[in-house]
C-alpha cells in the first residue's frame, strides 16, 4: 500500500492539483484511492465534492477509532471508486505551532487502518494533500506517509525550498518514520518557452539529480477548467488535458514502481529536456496497465 504526502513550502504551486491528478490517474488505472484533505482551506474537498460524510478529518484526528474512520470517508462526485476524507476548518487549530491539541500522531493510526487489507474500507493508495507550510499538519502527514512527493514551480528559490523540504523529510525518516521515502521533486506550471524556467529546472537537476521527476507538468488552462467543473483531468478531452493526464500517469506509475522496489530514491534515466516524456517509462506504464494492480 502507498501512503503519499504531497507537499511544498508554499501555497499555489500545485499540491492540490497534483493530489487530484494522481487520484484521477489512480481512478483510470483501477487503483482504489482515498484523498485526505489536510489543508484547512479544503480545496481538494471542494473539487471532489464528496457526498456529505457525517464527520471529517478533525473528528478522525481526535478519535481515530474504526467506527469513526468508517463514517469519515465518502465517495467523491467523480466516482464511487474514489473516496475522500474531507478537511474542515477545525484542523487549522491543530496547525498552530503551540497547539497542545492531540492529533498529530493520530493521522498515522488512521492511515494505517485504511491501508490494512483487512479493513473495510481499504485503499491501495492514500494521497495526503498537505497545507502550504511545513507546519504541524504537514509533519503529521510525513509521520503517516511512506512516500513524500515534493511539488515546486521552476522559479527562483525552488532549489533552496526543495532543500528545506528534503531536510524535513530526511529528518522525519531518521528520527520518527523509517518507512518514509522521498519520491521526488515534481516541477509544475512549466512553460517550455521560458528561459527562466529551463534555467531553474537545470538548477534543480544539478542539486537533486535523479530525484527530479523526468516529466514536468506544463502550465495548461485545462487544469483550472477541469478543477472548476469538478471533473477528473483524465476526462478533460482537450490536448492540454491529455498532456497533463499523461504526466500524471507517469508520475503515478513511478511512485507505484519505486515503492515495489523499496528504494529510497528514484533513479530515472537522465534526459536532456524536461519537455520530453520518458518513453521507456511510458512503455512500462502501458505494460503495468495490463497487469493486475494488487
Ligand atoms: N499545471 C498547471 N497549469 C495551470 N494551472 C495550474 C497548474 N497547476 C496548478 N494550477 C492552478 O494554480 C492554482 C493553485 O494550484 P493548487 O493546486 O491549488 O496549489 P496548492 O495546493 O499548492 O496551493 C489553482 O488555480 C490551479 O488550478
Ligand atoms: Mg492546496
Amino acid at each position: 500500500m502507498h501512503i503519499v504526502a504531497v507537499l511544498s513550502l508554499k501555497g499555489g504551486v500545485g499540491k492540490t492539483t497534483v493530489a487530484l491528478g494522481l487520484a484521477s490517474a489512480a481512478l483510470r488505472r483501477g487503483v482504489r484511492a482515498l484523498v485526505v484533505d489536510l489543508d484547512p482551506q479544503g480545496n481538494a474537498t471542494a473539487t471532489l465534492d464528496p457526498a456529505g460524510a457525517e464527520v471529517g478529518l478533525a473528528e478522525v484526528l481526535a478519535t481515530p477509532r474504526p467506527s469513526m474512520l468508517r463514517r469519515a470517508v465518502s465517495a467523491s462526485a467523480w466516482s464511487d471508486q474514489l473516496d475522500v476524507l474531507a478537511g474542515n476548518e477545525d484542523i487549522e487549530l491543530i496547525n498552530e505551532p503551540a497547539a497542545n491539541t492531540p492529533g498529530l500522531e493520530n493521522l498515522s493510526l488512521a492511515t494505517a487502518w485504511y491501508a490494512d487489507p483487512a479493513a473495510d474500507p481499504y485503499y491501495d493508495l492514500i494521497i495526503l494533500d498537505c497545507p502550504p507550510s511545513l507546519g504541524r499538519l504537514t509533519r503529521s502527514a510525513l509521520l503517516a506517509a511512506n512516500g513524500a512527493l515534493l511539488v515546486t514551480e521552476p522559479t527562483m528559490y525552488a532549489v533552496s525550498g526543495a532543500q528545506r523540504a528534503f531536510e524535513a523529510i530526511e529528518r522525519t525518516r531518521r528520527e520518527e518514520n523509517p518507512q518514509l521515502r522521498a519520491l521526488g521533486v515534481l516541477v509544475n506550471k512549466f512553460r517550455v518557452r521560458s528561459h527562466e524556467h529551463l534555467y531553474r529546472i537545470s538548477e534543480l537537476r544539478e542539486s537533486f539529480g535523479s530525484l527530479v521527476m523526468p516529466v514536468a507538468l506544463p502550465d495548461r488552462l485545462a487544469v483550472q477548467q477541469a478543477a472548476g467543473s469538478c471533473t477528473p483531468i483524465h476526462e478533460w478531452a482537450t490536448p492540454g488535458g491529455r498532456e497533463i493526464s499523461l504526466g500524471f500517469n507517469l508520475v503515478l506509475a513511478r511512485m507505484l514502481r519505486s515503492a515495489r522496489r523499496g528504494r529510497h530514491h528514484l533513479e530515472p534515466p537522465q534526459r536532456s529536456s524536461v519537455t520530453e516524456f520518458d518513453q521507456d517509462a511510458l512503455d512500462q506504464d502501458a505494460l503495468d496497465l495490463e497487469a493486475p494492480t494488487r
